[in-house]
């Protein structure tokens, strides 16, 4: 940590926005000039942009610290608000979904026949005893049903929690039974890089009975049929979307429900080995996220093509694809597939079809293009984007430039937006038109929103300092909490700064001379692979469960595409080798992590090695394997146990 903020940045190119850009932009200076005037007014303001079945009279109720109610005593339906005010405004036939499968075949779907479809699922939920409060599992690929599926399950004020498509049947499993969920919506499967990829086997094998007499919550398991793979079935317990949603009525009224209802759980890695379930409610959420989505991306949805690149199974899937956008009545595109499926251009290739002026994605994507070289993004017309936005992990300068010059086309602003799945929406972003952008900058907090960079004891540190990113106001899209666990909620996030009742959010950062934010990446034990949290603990566990593995220590070490790459050392049993040949072990682990928890958890290294550098209290130091893993000398080594270890270690490795 600190020698990445002891890492100076040098960067110091800025791009203001051209006139023409900023004449025409949503966002002004004033909008800060009136959120730091008053800022409950200003969200209050930015709240009364959605519509309120019961218009609130109070904004925020912060008088039990760290959980806060928002717009509590307000009433509304968030479906209905992304949905139906839009077709009764008139927008009925405006183009919601430009949905493109990866084999090539599309989708265009209106806001009414979106409204008509979600009113449909919502029956269908309905009749399979799915109430306000109940737990819908969903798991599915990025089709349109997934959105439907969302919005349908919003709209029963029922709480979903979208599980990746990649994650396996245990981590779907341990999903399943944290939200005690009561149906689960699924696919045969879908399509990923050129062949389906199926789903419902690891649906019925998370279903299965495990022996251990605990009782199944899942009473329903309703199937899409996409890939048209073969599945096993289980009758009275799933039935397939096609039997019962195209015969369901669309006639469903949106009821009101109370601004604090839960909307939504979304499991994030922390520290520890089990998931968190991020909780989410209503009314502060969908007026961030739709604030965020309409300012940042400067958003006009009469004229705009939005495209956010991110699945639905993340957070920027919920709140840039399904709840943002929506909520602004926005077009925009949706695709199932992998970037390079079939071809290497086939994003750039969409851009060019669907006409998309708005374009975001993470810099994972971005640095691999820069790999596969310019020429493939400049066979395509892409002079539609008009701006472009960045989300996942800090954005090397050289990333930022190549995708200005080759897919902005050397004009478009690009918003860096420095987000968590625990802040529900875009906390720190440059506003396009407005802020003058930095390659490699997140730059500043958005109006309404307090950010600050802090040293361990929580005095700030000024700028020209690096230290702890923290937000230091309650804002509306905020976690009211991890689902289950209140008392974890205040530990991880609030204890640190209790005193000054700071949020931390466990980044490193740093100010710029000019006050800017460059983010340095996670101070704990969570890494950042593709933008992907997952966490050291949760892999480790994962490998210690091989039979195998007497002892696992997981590293995120730097890569040059992914940000960060797994690295795992580990420690097998003496009573494993005696009786089994070692080659292929570290393969093997490989694959085994990707089965337990999904292959973006998979380890790019493995290493067998006879011991882990601990300290005298047994405390594994990470910071040394990771110097291993990063090819580096390897750093201070007085605080080991045995200070012997590491030559070993690095001898072991190579
Ligand atoms: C990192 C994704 C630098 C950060 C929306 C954060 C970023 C974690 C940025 C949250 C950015 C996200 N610059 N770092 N623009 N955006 N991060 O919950 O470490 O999947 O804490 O939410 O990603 O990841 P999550």
């Amino acid at each position: 940590m600190s020698s990445q903020i002891d890492h100076l940045l040098d960067e110091t190119r800025q791009f203001p926005p051209s006139a023409e850009f900023a004449d025409a932009a949503l966002a002004s200076p004033e909008l800060y000039e009136r959120a730091s005037a008053d800022r409950e007014g200003f969200w209050a303001e930015q709240a009364r942009e959605l519509h309120w079945h019961k218009p609130f009279t109070r904004v925020l109720d912060w008088s039990a610290p760290p959980f806060a109610k928002w717009f509590d005593d307000g009433e509304l339906n968030v479906a209905y608000n992304c949905l139906d005010r839009h077709v009764e405004a008139g927008n009925g036939d405006r183009v919601a979904l430009l949905w493109e499968g990866e084999p090539g075949d599309e989708r265009r779907i209106t806001y009414a026949e979106l409204t008509d479809e979600v009113k449909r699922v919502a029956n269908v939920l309905e009749g399979l005893g799915v109430g306000t409060g109940d737990r819908v599992a969903i798991y599915l690929p990025m089709i349109p049903e997934a959105v439907a599926s969302m919005l349908a399950v919003a709209r029963l004020g029922a709480i979903h929690s979208v599980v990746f498509g990649g994650f396996s049947a245990d981590s779907l499993r341990s999903r399943i039974d944290d939200a005690g969920a009561k149906v689960v919506i699924t696919a045969d499967g879908g399509y990923r890089k050129g062949r389906v990829s199926p789903l419902k086997p690891a649906v019925d094998q998370a279903l299965a009975d495990r022996g251990d007499g605990e009782q199944q919550t899942v009473e329903h398991v309703l199937v899409v049929r996409r890939g048209e793979n073969d599945v096993d079935w289980v009758e009275g317990r799933d039935l397939w979307w096609h039997d019962v949603v195209p015969s369901a009525s669309s006639d469903h009224e949106a009821q009101a429900f109370p601004a604090e209802n839960p909307l939504f759980i979304l499991y994030t890695s922390g520290t520890t080995g089990k998931p968190k379930g991020i909780l989410h409610t209503s009314g502060g959420y969908l007026t961030q996220a739709a604030y965020t989505h309409r300012n940042v991306f400067d958003l006009k949805p009469d004229t705009d093509v939005f495209w956010c690149t991110a699945d639905i199974g993340w957070i920027t899937g919920h709140t840039y694809v399904t709840y943002g956008p929506l909520a602004n009545g926005a077009t925009q595109v949706m695709y199932e597939g992998t970037p390079d499926a079939p071809h290497p251009g086939r994003w750039w290739e969409i851009i060019q079809k669907y006409g998309v002026s708005i374009f975001y994605t993470a810099p994972t994507a971005i640095r691999s293009f820069m790999k596969t070289g310019r020429a493939i993004p400049q066979k395509f017309d892409l002079s539609s984007i008009r701006l472009l936005g960045s989300v996942g992990e800090p954005i090397n300068p050289e990333a930022w430039m190549w995708y200005r010059e080759v897919i902005g086309g050397n004009t478009a602003p690009i918003v860096d937006t420095w987000w968590q799945t625990e802040t529900g929406a875009i906390m720190v972003s440059a506003l396009p038109g407005v802020t003058a952008t930095k390659p490699g900058s997140a730059q500043v907090p958005l109006p309404g929103i307090s950010i600050d960079v802090v040293d361990d004891a929580g005095v700030e540190v000024g700028n020209g300092n690096g230290g702890l990113l923290v937000i230091t106001e309650p804002w509306p899209s905020m976690l009211r909490g991890i689902w289950g666990d209140p008392e974890r909620y205040k530990e991880t996030y609030w204890e640190k700064f209790e005193e000054q009742g700071y949020y931390f959010a466990g980044d490193g950062a740093r100010l710029d001379a000019d006050g800017d934010l460059w983010l340095l990446g996670r101070v704990d034990d969570v890494m950042n692979v593709s933008g992907h949290r997952l966490s050291t603990a949760e892999i480790e566990s994962s490998l210690v469960a091989h039979e195998s593995t007497a002892e696992a220590a997981v590293v995120g070490a730097s890569d040059e595409t992914t940000g960060q790459a797994v690295v795992a050392f580990v420690i097998i049993k003496e009573s494993y080798l005696a009786a089994h040949e070692p080659a292929g072990l570290a393969a093997q682990l490989r694959s085994w992590v990707g089965e337990q928890i999904g292959a973006i958890a998979r380890p790019r290294d493995v290493y067998i090695v006879g011991e882990l550098p601990k300290t005298r209290s047994g405390k594994i130091m990470r910071r040394l394997l990771r110097d291993v893993a990063e090819g580096r000398e390897v750093g201070d080594t007085t605080t080991l146990a045995d200070t012997a270890v590491m030559s070993i270690i690095s001898s072991q490795v190579k």
